[in-house]
C-alpha cells in the first residue's frame, strides 16, 4: 500500500477524466460535467490510495486494462453526487401529510394497501423521513399492507442507508428535534435510527436504467434530484417507465429543478399548497 498523497499525484488529466465520464455514463446514465473534475480529484484520489495506487492516473490505467468489475463500480460510485437531507425541501412532505396520504388512505380504505417508492434514495434520509411522517401522522397505516421501498444503484450508499446511522451534521440538516429525540439514539458521535422506523423501509439495489420488473404498481413515487443528472433521452425513457409503474391515480414527486414538461406529456403538473407534483392525465 502506497501512502503518498500530494496535490501533484492526485491531479487528473483530461484524458483520464474523459474515460471516467464515459464509464459513469455507461453504467449510471449520469452525465458528469467538466466542472466536476475537482470532485473527481478529491474522491478518486481517496479511492486510488485505498486501493493501493499512488496516483489517479495509475488507477485509471489499471481500470482501462481490466474487464468491468468491483473497482470500476467503486470508481463510479465515488463520482456520483449523493447529496440529500431529512425532509429535503419540506413542501413535498407537507403535501404528503396534508393532502396526498389522506386522499389515498380514503381511496384505498377497502383494500388497505399502499405502495410508496423512494427511487434514488441515497443514504436513506428521504425514505426514513416518509416513514417518520407515516408513524407520526397516519399510525393507522401501520396496520395496513404498507410497502415503503427505497432504492439506489449504489451498493455502497445503500449499505449506509440500511444501517441508518448519521453524523451530527446530517442530523442537523432538516430533522426536527422532536423527531430526533423520538426516533434516534445517540451512539458514540453518531445517531442511530430506531428499529421500528428502520424496519418500515425495504431497501433494494435498482439501477434506474435497468429493468424495473420487480416493482409493484406504486401509489406514490419520490424520484427526486436524480433526473437532473441525466440527458434528455434518458429522462424520457425513465419517465416512460414511471408511467407504467405509477397507478393511474398515483402521485409522482420530482426534485425542485426537475419537470416532466417537454419530456412526457402523459403527466400533468398539480400544485398542492407550495409543492408541485405530477399525475397521469
Ligand atoms: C442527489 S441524490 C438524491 C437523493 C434523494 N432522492 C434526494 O432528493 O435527496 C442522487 C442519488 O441518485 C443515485 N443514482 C444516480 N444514478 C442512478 C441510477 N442510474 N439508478 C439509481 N440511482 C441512481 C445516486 O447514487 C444518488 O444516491
Amino acid at each position: 500500500m502506497v501512502n503518498v498523497c500530494n496535490k501533484q499525484t492526485m491531479n487528473i488529466s483530461s484524458l483520464d477524466f474523459g474515460y471516467l465520464r464515459k464509464l459513469v455514463r455507461q453504467h449510471s446514465a449520469i452525465v458528469l460535467n467538466a466542472d466536476k473534475e475537482y470532485l473527481a480529484e478529491l474522491h478518486l484520489g481517496k479511492l486510488a490510495l485505498s486501493a493501493g495506487f499512488d496516483s489517479i492516473s495509475s488507477l485509471v490505467a489499471y481500470l482501462q486494462t481490466q474487464p468491468f468489475g468491483d473497482l470500476h463500480f467503486r470508481a463510479i460510485e465515488s463520482l456520483v453526487t449523493t447529496e440529500t437531507s431529512f425532509f429535503r425541501d419540506i413542501y413535498p412532505f407537507e403535501a404528503l401529510k396534508n393532502f396526498v396520504l389522506p386522499e389515498l388512505i380514503d381511496r384505498r380504505k377497502n383494500e388497505r394497501s399502499l405502495n410508496i417508492w423512494s427511487a434514488a434514495c441515497s443514504s436513506g434520509q428521504e425514505p426514513y423521513s416518509i416513514a417518520m411522517l407515516v408513524r407520526e401522522q397516519f399510525p393507522t397505516l401501520l396496520n395496513w399492507n404498507l410497502r415503503l421501498i427505497a432504492s439506489d444503484f449504489s451498493g455502497q450508499i445503500l449499505a449506509r442507508a440500511r444501517q441508518g446511522r448519521y453524523t451530527q451534521l446530517e442530523i442537523n440538516r432538516g430533522l426536527p428535534e422532536n423527531l430526533r429525540d423520538r426516533y434516534f439514539q445517540q451512539q458514540d458521535n453518531q445517531w442511530q435510527i430506531v428499529p421500528n422506523i428502520r424496519q418500515m423501509v425495504e431497501f433494494r439495489q435498482i439501477n434506474l436504467i435497468d429493468s424495473w420488473s420487480s416493482l409493484l404498481p406504486m401509489d406514490i413515487i419520490f424520484l427526486r434530484n436524480v433526473l437532473i443528472y441525466f440527458d434528455t433521452e434518458t429522462k424520457k425513457t425513465i419517465l416512460a417507465k414511471v408511467r407504467r409503474v405509477l397507478k393511474p391515480d398515483g402521485y409522482l414527486f420530482l426534485g425542485g429543478g426537475e419537470t416532466t414538461l417537454n419530456l412526457d406529456d402523459a403527466f400533468k403538473r398539480v400544485h398542492i399548497e407550495k409543492s408541485v407534483c405530477h399525475r397521469l392525465i
